[in-house]
């Protein structure tokens, strides 16, 4: 358990305890992970295959059920608190509601679900760093559904909570993000990694051999949104091309079921960059699945071998690298102890992800910390996570 969970918690609580509102209901907490994905870049609006793990760290919400039907949210360490209405919740998203908006959006989709929302106040804290790839918007739409299907006392099959965070985010948001994120941050298994299919929809929960591995994720200081455009511009260039690609193979059912054979036939159904975002899509694919059997099978080399040779497909084909990010990705294939490391989430900024053989992570973090502030005048920093659960209600 992260040191810092049971302060947060309790300033959580102690906020909630503070409003002046109605009675004394009961606080509940509620929390949703962040996760890292260790292969299977941009595969999954793709419908390819993904490979992440949960991280023990991520949102808490703190819940009170209110007599009225108000909806009060506030964030321990983000803009100011909202005050809306459950029966009346704005039909798009606003620069107003800043962070709000995530959540916003996905109470309005467990609302459409079917999910009655009753009024409620929650506070909301988390140990995730913003916008650094690694799923803090669904981590932080996911924790405030679960607390509202709490609050009202009502159930939620998991998959389908999963789906209505990125309706949040793709309806409500704006963001063309797929089922990686919700997926990862509601279905994880603690200890171990999550394949997903995400065309044909089938999970696996793959052991993670933590004893021998650690995950280290360095987060390069550098920021980037989701909003600003540069993702959604990905996702039109790959609908783009699958549509191209059908004139041709009208099979096709994603992007993802394009092999070399087509890549090279249908060269002239598609400009220079569409072809290299095909490109990187139709490697991730088996190089994905060559990653979780890889693990399954206790390779860890060659499921490290598939991460680097995904940053690179990443950096080369699809374009969402920078400088930082290849410093740090070149850097660790450098050092022996170091299996893989690949850029993860969005890209453009954010995180590596790095698998080290155990033993190895404070040699890692000088390797790079001190390195990598001489180099760019920026401070990076490593921080290691173990595979953890999905998200829950905490007792
Ligand atoms: C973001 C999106 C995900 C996924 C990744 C890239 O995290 O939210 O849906 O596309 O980028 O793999």
């Amino acid at each position: 358990m992260p040191f810092t969970l049971p302060p947060l918690i309790e300033t959580l609580r102690r906020r909630l305890a503070s409003n002046d509102v109605s009675a004394d209901r009961a606080v509940r907490t509620f929390f949703a992970p962040g996760r890292v994905n260790l292969l299977g870049a941009h595969q999954d609006y793709n419908g390819g295959f993904v490979l992440p793990c949960a991280i023990d760290r991520g949102t808490y919400v703190a819940a009170r059920a209110r007599e009225d039907s108000k909806l009060l949210l506030r964030s321990l360490d983000q803009g100011p608190a909202l005050e809306l209405d459950t029966r009346a919740l704005p039909a798009e998203a606003a620069e107003r509601f800043g962070w709000g908006n995530y959540a916003i959006g996905v109470l309005k989709a467990i609302r459409d679900d079917g999910i009655e929302l009753r009024g409620m106040e929650l506070v909301i804290g988390g140990d995730l760093p913003i916008g650094a790839g690694l799923s803090s918007s669904a981590s932080l739409g996911l924790a405030c559904a679960l607390a509202a299907c709490g609050i009202a006392e009502q159930a939620m099959p998991r998959k389908r909570l999963a789906a209505c965070v990125r309706r949040g985010e793709n309806e409500f948001v704006g963001v063309r993000c797929g089922i990686l994120d919700p997926y990862a941050c509601t279905l994880a298994r603690a200890g171990h990694a999550l394949f997903i299919d995400c065309l044909e929809d089938i999970i696996e929960h793959v052991p993670f051999p933590a004893a021998s591995i650690s995950i280290a994720v360095c987060d390069t200081g550098l920021r980037r949104s989701l909003t600003d455009g540069r993702f959604n511009q990905r996702v039109g260039e790959c609908r783009e091309a699958l549509e191209r690609l059908r004139q041709r193979w009208p099979e096709l059912r994603a992007l993802r079921d394009v092999d070399a054979r087509i890549l090279d036939q249908g060269g002239d159904l598609l400009r220079p960059e569409l072809q290299r975002r095909v490109r990187h899509v139709s490697e991730e694919t088996p190089r994905c699945q060559r990653g979780a059997a890889a693990l399954r099978a206790g390779d860890i080399a060659a499921l490290g071998a598939a991460i680097q040779a995904s940053h690179e497909s990443c950096r080369r084909w699809y374009e969402i690298s920078c400088p930082e990010l290849d410093w740090i990705a070149e850097r660790g294939s450098e050092l022996p102890y170091v299996l893989g490391t690949r850029l993860t989430g969005a890209g453009f900024g954010g995180c590596t992800v790095a698998l080290l053989r155990a033993g190895t992570e404070m040699e890692y973090r000088e390797a790079i910390e001190g390195p990598y502030a001489a180099r760019f005048q920026r401070r990076a920093t490593v921080h290691l996570f173990s595979a953890g659960a999905g998200a829950r209600e905490l007792e």
